[in-house]
């Protein structure tokens, strides 16, 4: 009788752990490369740091390649895939196409990787750390990245077309999104500080900054300057996401917002008289509340469907499939 509840025992432990163990984040760990490639962070923010220095904008096209990777079939470096005349990748889609930007970078950063240590980084997490990086050289927070991701052989241009939220989303629409993945409202609002860095062009922003009626009147009109109300006209044309400092990583976004002067109307959604006020007045007064948030909020996003293990693979160029 003993020996039958001890082997019960044994077999409720098991069915309780093999779910763990195949959880796809639950191979992720901090320190998966510390000795098959001891130099990977050295090497990735040498190559960030450069790039950031001739243009500062790139610190932001980074991290949004890392959002725009993990939004589709988790992050798993699809992204990068170039089209050919036989596949279809996630470039041209909507979000992506005369957007996305910073793939020559990506590929310096892999090419100074696969010196370092031939074959065994993965693009997925390339971009993982090249967005802290990112993050950290523009002054914003630390944080410790978790790796392990592997490379995906497929990429899709519907997901694409699909997963990435775009700017003309109302409230409910990006919380939607991002619950689908995971990610609370919480999660959202921190994620969207992001742009307190970058730019966006005329073509995102024309519509609030000529039609709607929740935005501080010399700010419309300031933006009104360089993105001509005529669709087809300017559409290229860049204003920052932040006005006021776009290249330092601060919670001056949500001070944008809190005085109705958020650029795209994705953003001024978050502090629009619903549910996420509280938080964007929140972050607004405590940079400490929002760098945290925003770290575990990227953390989070980090753990979206990585491929582990033995699915997958470790692309020598983020371009093509092996
Ligand atoms: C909440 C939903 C979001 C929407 C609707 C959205 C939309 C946009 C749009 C329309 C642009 C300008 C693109 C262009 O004009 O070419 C942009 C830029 C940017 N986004 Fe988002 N975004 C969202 C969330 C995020 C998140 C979660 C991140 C990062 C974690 C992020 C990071 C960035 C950055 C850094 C830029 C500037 C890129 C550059 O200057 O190259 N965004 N976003």
């Amino acid at each position: 009788m003993a020996s039958l509840s001890s082997s019960f025992k044994a077999i409720l432990t098991l069915a309780f752990l093999i779910p763990l163990m195949g959880s796809s984040s639950a191979q992720l760990s901090t320190n998966f490369y510390s000795t098959s490639c001891p130099k990977l962070f050295t090497t990735v923010k040498s190559v960030v740091n450069s790039a950031i220095s001739k243009e500062a904008r790139m610190g932001a096209s980074l991290l949004r390649l890392f959002f725009h990777d993990c939004f589709v079939n988790g992050c798993d470096g699809s992204l990068l895939l170039d089209d050919t005349s036989s596949f279809t990748g996630e470039k041209r889609a909507a979000p992506n196409l005369n957007s996305v930007r910073g793939f020559d970078v990506v590929d310096n950063i892999k090419s100074a990787v696969e010196n370092a240590c031939p074959g065994v980084v993965s693009c997925a997490d390339v971009l993982a750390v090249a967005a802290r990086d990112s993050v950290v050289i523009l002054g914003g927070p630390n944080w410790n990245v978790k790796l392990g991701r592997r490379d995906a052989r497929t990429a899709s241009q519907g997901a694409a077309n699909n997963s990435i939220p775009p700017p003309t989303s109302n409230l409910n629409a990006l919380i939607s999104r991002f619950n689908a993945l995971g990610l609370s409202t919480k999660d959202m609002v921190a994620l969207s500080g992001s742009h307190t860095i970058g730019q966006a062009r005329c073509t995102t922003f024309r519509a609030r900054v000529y039609n709607e009626t929740n935005i501080d009147n010399s700010f419309a009109q300031t933006r009104q300057g360089s993105c001509p109300r005529t669709t087809g006209s300017g559409d290229g044309n860049l204003a920052p996401l932040d006005l006021q400092t776009p290249t330092a990583f601060d919670n001056n976004y949500y001070k944008n917002l809190v005085n109705r002067k958020g650029l795209l109307h994705s953003d001024q959604q978050l502090f629009n008289g619903g549910s996420s006020d509280s938080i964007v007045r929140g972050y607004s007064n405590s940079q400490s509340t929002f760098s945290s948030d925003f770290v575990a909020a990227m953390i989070k996003m980090g753990d979206i469907s990585p491929l582990t293990g033995s699915k997958g693979e470790i692309r020598k160029n983020c371009r093509k499939i092996n």
